[in-house]
C-alpha cells in the first residue's frame, strides 16, 4: 500500500542534497561526534553529501533507495553487503573518537546485507514509508542471496527500535561504548538481524501452529 503512495527507487546522483540531510538524521550525530574532534566547528550534512556524491563507498548515491512523494523525496535507506565494512575500515588510522567507537564497528555479521541508514522526513512518518523502504532493501537482499540484513541502532534510539522489533527485527549483539561527552548516546549500540525469508518463516509457522491445534482439537474430540 505504501509502496504505491510513496515508490521506492534507485537513487541517482541527483538525490545527493537530501540523502544527505536524511543520512544525519539516520546518524545520530555519529558523524558529527568523529568530525568535531577533528574540527570542533566541522557539519556532518556536507560530509554526508560528499560522500553520498561519489559513484563508490558505502555512502554512495548508488547503495541507497528511495522513497518519493510526487516529484519529493521523503525517506531514504543506505544498505550494502556488511563486509564491504571491514574493507572500508582495514589499514585505515582511526582517530581516538573512532577508536572510542570500535566496538561498535566491529560489532557486525559479515554474511549480511547492512542497512546502514534509514531516515524518513518527520512530516512524513507513521504512514508506512519506513516499512516500505525496509522492504526493499530486504528484497535486494533477498536478489543477492544474503541469507539475512542486520543493523546497528544505539540503544536510546527507542522509536527506531519499535520499528524494527515491529519488523521482525531482533537483537543480535550489544556493544559497550564508553561515555563521551560529546557523544550524545548512552547504553551503547546494538547489532539487530532479521533473516531474509522472514514473512514466508512466520507464515508457515503459524500455519503450522494452526494446524497442530486443528489436529489436538480433532484428537481431543474422537478421544472425548
Ligand atoms: C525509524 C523510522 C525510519 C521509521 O519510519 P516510519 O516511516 O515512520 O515507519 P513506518 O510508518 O513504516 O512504521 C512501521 C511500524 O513500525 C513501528 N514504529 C514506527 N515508528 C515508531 C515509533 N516512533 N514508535 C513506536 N513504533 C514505531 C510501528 O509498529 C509502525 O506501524 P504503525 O504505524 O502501523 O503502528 C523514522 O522514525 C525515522 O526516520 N527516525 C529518525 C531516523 C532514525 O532514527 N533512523 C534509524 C537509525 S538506526
Amino acid at each position: 500500500m505504501a509502496q504505491r503512495r510513496f515508490p521506492i527507487r534507485r537513487a541517482a546522483s541527483r538525490d545527493t542534497r537530501l540523502i544527505a540531510k536524511l543520512a544525519n538524521m539516520a546518524g545520530g550525530d555519529t558523524l558529527a561526534f568523529i568530525l568535531r574532534g577533528i574540527d570542533s566547528t566541522a557539519e556532518a550534512t556536507p560530509t554526508y553529501r560528499q560522500m553520498a556524491a561519489e559513484p563508490t563507498g558505502i555512502y554512495s548515491y548508488q547503495n541507497c533507495l528511495v522513497a518519493a512523494s510526487g516529484s519529493r523525496i521523503v525517506g531514504m535507506a543506505n544498505a550494502f553487503p556488511a563486509r564491504l565494512i571491514e574493507r572500508e575500515i582495514a589499514g585505515a588510522v582511526l582517530t581516538e573518537r573512532e577508536e572510542l567507537l570500535r566496538p561498535r564497528t566491529e560489532l557486525n555479521d559479515p554474511t549480511s546485507f547492512l542497512l546502514n541508514n534509514i531516515a524518513v522526513l518527520r512530516s512524513h512518518r507513521r504512514l508506512g514509508v519506513g516499512a516500505a523502504l525496509l522492504a526493499a532493501v530486504v528484497n535486494e537482499a533477498k536478489q543477492q542471496s544474503f541469507p539475512s540484513v542486520t543493523l546497528h541502532v544505539w540503544a536510546d534510539n527507542t522509536e527506531a527500535i519499535a520499528f524494527y522489533l515491529a519488523a521482525g527485527f531482533k537483537e543480535l549483539g550489544h556493544a559497550e561504548i564508553p561515555w563521551h561527552p560529546d557523544l550524545p548516546h548512552t547504553g551503547g549500540s546494538l547489532l539487530m538481524t532479521r533473516p531474509v525469508g522472514f514473512e514466508r518463516d512466520e507464515s508457515v509457522r503459524r500455519r503450522l501452529a494452526t494446524v497442530s491445534q486443528d489436529s489436538a482439537d480433532e484428537r481431543a474430540s474422537t478421544s472425548a
